[in-house]
């Protein structure tokens, strides 16, 4: 079987519905940041996107930890929802839809989809024993705990003996389909290296999974039989669905939801959640006879220091800290830059704060400084009216310039992003040493004022190329550096962008012309004092 290729009018991509047990870490953050990068390139390429994320708040682990607050369950995910959504403020997340698995539709969606399932006869009753670990949300085999019972995600959380009666779901059934779909979908789990894992795991053969709970009250209950709540996993993956309905959407059914966007394009996830999404998630699919999404993505961990980041090991970063400390377009820039998507990464204070001081404030920021300061200086902050076209083919900027644009478009489609931020700053280091080398002040003294406006004029358009394609990531930034060249434009206002600065010519090197009244020169960005280097 072959992945039905239907083509969404809309892209539409998700992050994660994050538990809601506890405040927000910051490896929710990092995804968040990439599913918004994604979705930023998108848009201001002119493509119609749904970014959706969420909250996942039923469950044993939420109802413990409501207990724990001594709060009402509901009232305690309500306290949660708040500081993710103060967080993706902070941090300029644009999401389209905050999908919550206690909204009011989802519960109708739960139980439609249920339903389907049942119906083809892949739900019964059974009896389930073994170890979980609650923290997961996730039954263990015993081989994989380690030494007295401890989980392997979580090292200070013992998993739990069970041994109840719970509805499972016919897994099994589905195992040569979804071999199947591997086969002829090799690009649908990525990267390689999650695929691999997914095949070998799926090769050592697939059991039924329990979809029921009796010892948890905070869920929908299984109907017909309310000794039992629907599986926190089974509710959550459903949530994307449910995040497809029109907010004000009077018609609550899976077929209304699915006409609004599915298949969802991307599924973005860390790697330790892969199986849910990569095996769980489509057999169900297949049982309710919907298509597959097109892609699932799962990223590395963070770690800090070289240690994975959890709050087990009690070294998380507190990424409310992180962004008042420092600002929310160093912090993207950082994990956007410095992390390969699909690879483990390290946050490091001091490379943190070296990275963005040598790229940002130094070979980006000091370069448009003192390029306005120039063009202010020696032609009043007014450019003639020239583009690429009036320079030679081998002027050096001009050459890198042209391919750029491609370039960076590909990598930003692979989720590259490193890569893509690296293409962008070989420009701007370029950029640096033509200044330096062609001397414009030199050119102005010697009364070569058409050479001196030429070299301006390339420096300041290869500086406004790289706002334009780091502006997913840095849109703070960009808008700074595109006022201070005379368009008047918000990277934050995403969805007028295509009008007023369209992808076409923007993404491409020397088609504007810089003749509009050049700002005076002002930093766009305060070098990070080392000394601030304390508390993380
Ligand atoms: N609720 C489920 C997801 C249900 S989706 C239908 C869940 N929530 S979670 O809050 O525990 O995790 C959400 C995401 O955060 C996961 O993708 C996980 O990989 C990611 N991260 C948690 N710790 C992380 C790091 N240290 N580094 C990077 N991402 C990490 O799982």
């Amino acid at each position: 079987m072959t992945l039905k290729k239907v083509k969404p009018k809309k892209f539409v991509l998700t992050t994660p519905l994050y538990y809601a047990n506890d405040l927000p870490h910051v490896g929710s953050a990092y995804t968040t940041m990439i599913a918004d990068v994604i979705s930023r390139y998108k848009k201001l390429k002119g493509e119609e996107v749904l970014l959706i994320t969420g909250t996942d708040e039923h469950g044993q682990k939420i109802e413990r930890n409501a207990e724990a607050n001594n709060l009402p369950a509901q009232e305690h995910c309500d306290r949660i929802v708040n500081s993710f959504k103060l967080l993706w403020d902070k941090l300029d997340i644009q999401y389209d839809r905050f999908s919550r698995t206690t909204d009011y539709q989802h519960k109708k969606i739960v139980y439609e989809f249920f339903q389907r399932v049942w119906d083809n006869d892949d739900i019964y009753l059974s009896r389930q024993q073994g170890w979980y670990c609650v923290a997961c949300e996730e039954f263990k085999e015993e081989r994989e705990l380690l030494e007295g019972g401890y989980c392997p995600v979580h090292f200070n959380k013992k998993a739990e003996w069970y041994d109840e009666e719970n509805y499972f779901f016919r897994l099994s059934k589905y195992q040569l389909q979804l071999e199947e779909i591997y086969k002829n979908n090799p690009e649908f789990i990525k990267p390689v290296s999650c695929r691999n894992e997914i095949l070998k795991f799926v090769g050592q053969g697939l059991r039924d999974f329990s979809i029921s709970r009796v010892n948890v009250k905070w869920g929908f209950t299984v109907p017909n039989n309310p000794k039992h709540t629907i599986y926190v996993w089974f509710d959550a993956l459903l949530g994307y669905i449910t995040a497809l309905l029109e907010p004000e959407s009077k018609e609550i059914t899976l077929n209304s939801a699915i006409s609004q966007g599915w298949p969802i394009n991307l599924h973005l996830i860390g790697k330790d959640i892969l199986r849910f999404h990569a095996i769980y998630w489509p057999a169900m699919l297949m049982s309710a006879k919907l298509p597959l999404p097109e892609h699932v993505f799962g990223h590395g961990f963070l770690t800090k220091d070289g240690q994975k980041m959890g709050k087990s090991s009690g070294n998380t970063l507190n990424p409310f800290e992180l962004v008042d400390k420092y600002g929310s377009d160093p912090i993207r820039y950082y994990f956007l830059k410095e992390i390969e998507c699909g690879k483990d990464g390290d946050f490091n204070e001091t490379r943190f704060i070296n990275t963005v001081n040598a790229d940002l404030a130094d070979d980006l920021g000091n370069l448009l400084n003192r390029t306005l300061g120039m063009a202010q200086k020696y032609c009043k902050g007014l450019l003639p009216s020239i583009t690429g076209t009036d320079l030679p083919q081998e002027h050096p900027l001009k050459k890198i310039g042209l391919d750029l644009g491609e370039n960076v478009i590909k990598t930003y489609d692979d989720l590259k992003f490193n890569e893509g931020c690296e293409e962008i700053f070989t420009l701007i280091r370029a950029s640096n040493k033509f200044i330096d080398e062609q001397a414009p002040w030199t050119l102005f003294k010697k009364g070569e004022h058409e050479e001196m406006e030429k070299v301006l004029y390339g420096v300041l358009e290869s500086v406004r190329l790289a706002a334009y394609l780091l502006a997913p990531i840095i849109p703070g930034l960009s808008s700074k550096i595109y006022k201070q060249l005379g368009f008047s434009v918000d990277f934050n206002q995403v969805e007028y962008l295509k009008k007023i600065i369209p992808f076409e010519k923007h993404s491409q090197w020397g088609k504007i012309a810089h003749d509009k009244l050049l700002s005076k020169p002002q930093p766009i960005f305060a070098k990070l004092d080392v000394s601030l280097n304390k508390n993380f």
